[in-house]
């Protein structure tokens, strides 16, 4: 089997079928595999492990995929043959928190308490308020079971993580748990110039059934300027992403998801993402649809917000539109970007409300794959020429050029 994307996205939401050729699916799919067992013992699937037990199992699949440095101290051990005690911090990466620099500093977070600090929560309290600093949080491989707040008052801080199939961070709030879909977020970023490096946000909630109220869950919501997430995961059903306001880049992300997975206003690129969706299947004949991979909130002409995807993948289950109109200007377009066939023929959704046929603006611009097929479009939906297309297609549309720094 080869790591085609279209393969890639249909298999992900199956834990068991790993492809042992490709060894990024292998633990991609072990961190779904965590997603599942989290989401089933919500509805009794297994037999109603722990959650403690979960933990275990998911800290027992990650920590050999988590090992990638080389263990500088095992020549101790064979010194003189005198036994050194081995400790579970042993094979801790030499030399962290890195020390700080004129224009950066280091906090170091580690779940075993390899360092300073345990929770990725008390490593954001411990930085001042206001600091020019960029200040950067390395999170050691693991899952951090906590519900985490960047505030706005706290701008430039990063997350480097150990890789989105290693290093995750997980919550279970659902709309009803929180008092509000957007209070359900695990992870909520208020303030400006944040950065994420291969890292997970996860919701673990469980999935609702069709129709049920209340149970929208976020596993991100980015609601500051000028955010970039590089090489993250996002794990969730419905709401996955909130992203509520700002210019946001995210460039080879994982994207789960299934009702609205990515919603909100913002302006916002996703380049070279994977977008899997995990809405409920639909029997064959059907014209039913069970989910959207966006519901984009722009509520006015004056506003230049929009979601853009560019050379991104979409697959997984259900059938689905690309964009529902969750407000009446919704502005999304799909580019140079794999669509399967989970899209729906009509591709897109004006939220029972024609009036918004005429405000809504989503655009298509030379996608592939079965889905791409626009034969059976909505008379709204635009196939963008050329000109129609190159604002969106460059990281101009967010105003790149002025603050998003390349990946290092
Ligand atoms: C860092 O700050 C110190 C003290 O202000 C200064 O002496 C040093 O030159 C600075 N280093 C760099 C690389 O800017
Ligand atoms: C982190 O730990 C090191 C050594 O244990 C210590 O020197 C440093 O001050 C600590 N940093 C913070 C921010 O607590
Ligand atoms: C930190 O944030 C402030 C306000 O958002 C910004 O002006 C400054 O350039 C940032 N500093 C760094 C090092 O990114
Ligand atoms: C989150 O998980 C905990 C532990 O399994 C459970 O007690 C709680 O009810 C869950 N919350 C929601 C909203 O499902
Ligand atoms: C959320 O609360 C409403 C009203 O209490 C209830 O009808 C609904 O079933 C709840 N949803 C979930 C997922 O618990
Ligand atoms: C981190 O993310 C970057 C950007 O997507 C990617 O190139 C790199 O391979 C990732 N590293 C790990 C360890 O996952
Ligand atoms: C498109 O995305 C694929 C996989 O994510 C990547 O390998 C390829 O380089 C991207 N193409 C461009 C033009 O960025
Ligand atoms: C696109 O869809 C139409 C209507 O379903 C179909 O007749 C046509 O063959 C399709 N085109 C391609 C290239 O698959
Ligand atoms: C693109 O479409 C617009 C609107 O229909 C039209 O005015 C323009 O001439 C087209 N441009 C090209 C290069 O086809």
């Amino acid at each position: 089997m080869s790591c085609d994307p279209s393969v890639f996205s249909r298999i992900m939401y199956h834990p068991l079928l790993s492809n042992m050729n490709c060894k990024g699916l292998v633990s991609l799919t072990l961190l779904s595999a965590i997603f599942v067992a989290f989401i089933s013992t919500q509805i009794h699937i297994l037999n109603q492990p722990s959650l403690k037990y979960l933990l275990d199992l998911g800290f027992a699949i990650f920590t050999p995929l988590a090992i990638t440095t080389p263990n500088i101290y095992s020549h101790h051990n064979i010194h003189r043959g005198k036994k050194r005690p081995t400790s579970i911090c042993d094979k801790f990466p030499p030399n962290l928190p890195p020390a700080d620099t004129n224009t950066t500093a280091f906090l170091c977070v580690d779940r075993r308490g390899c360092c300073n600090f345990t929770t990725v929560q008390s490593a954001i309290d411990a930085i001042g308020i206001a600091s020019v600093k960029q200040t950067v949080i390395w999170i050691n491989s693991g899952i951090y079971y906590e519900k985490v707040t960047v505030p706005r008052t706290k701008p430039n801080i990063s997350f480097q993580g150990q890789g989105y199939d290693s290093t995750a961070i997980m919550w279970n709030d659902t709309a009803n748990s929180s008092r509000g879909t957007a209070l359900s977020a695990s992870v909520s970023v208020f303030s400006d110039n944040f950065i994420a490096k291969n890292i997970s946000f996860m919701n673990v909630a469980p999935i609702p059934s069709p129709g049920l109220v209340g149970a929208q869950a976020v596993a991100i919501r980015v609601g500051g300027d000028q955010a970039a997430f590089w090489g993250c995961g996002f794990f969730g059903a419905q709401d996955t992403i909130y992203d509520e306001r700002g210019r946001h880049y995210f460039k080879e992300c994982f994207i789960q998801g299934s009702i609205d997975f990515i919603y909100g206003n913002g302006r916002s690129i996703y380049e070279n993402c994977q977008l899997s969706s995990i809405a409920n299947p639909v029997p064959p004949g059907s014209k039913g649809i069970s989910g959207s991979i966006t519901a984009h909130g722009r509520a006015s002409s004056d506003e230049n917000t929009g979601f853009v995807f560019l050379n991104c993948t979409v697959g997984g289950m259900g059938r689905v539109w690309l964009g529902r109109a969750w407000r009446p200007f919704s502005r999304v377009v799909f580019a140079y970007t794999f669509l399967s066939d989970i899209i729906s023929p009509d591709g897109w959704n004006d939220f029972s409300d024609p009036t918004r046929d005429q405000t809504v603006f989503y655009g298509e611009y030379k996608c592939i794959g079965e889905g791409a097929n626009m034969t059976m479009r909505v008379p709204y939906t635009q196939g963008l020429n050329e000109t129609q297309a190159s604002p969106f297609l460059d990281i101009s549309f967010i105003d790149g050029q002025q603050w998003l720094q390349p990946y290092q």
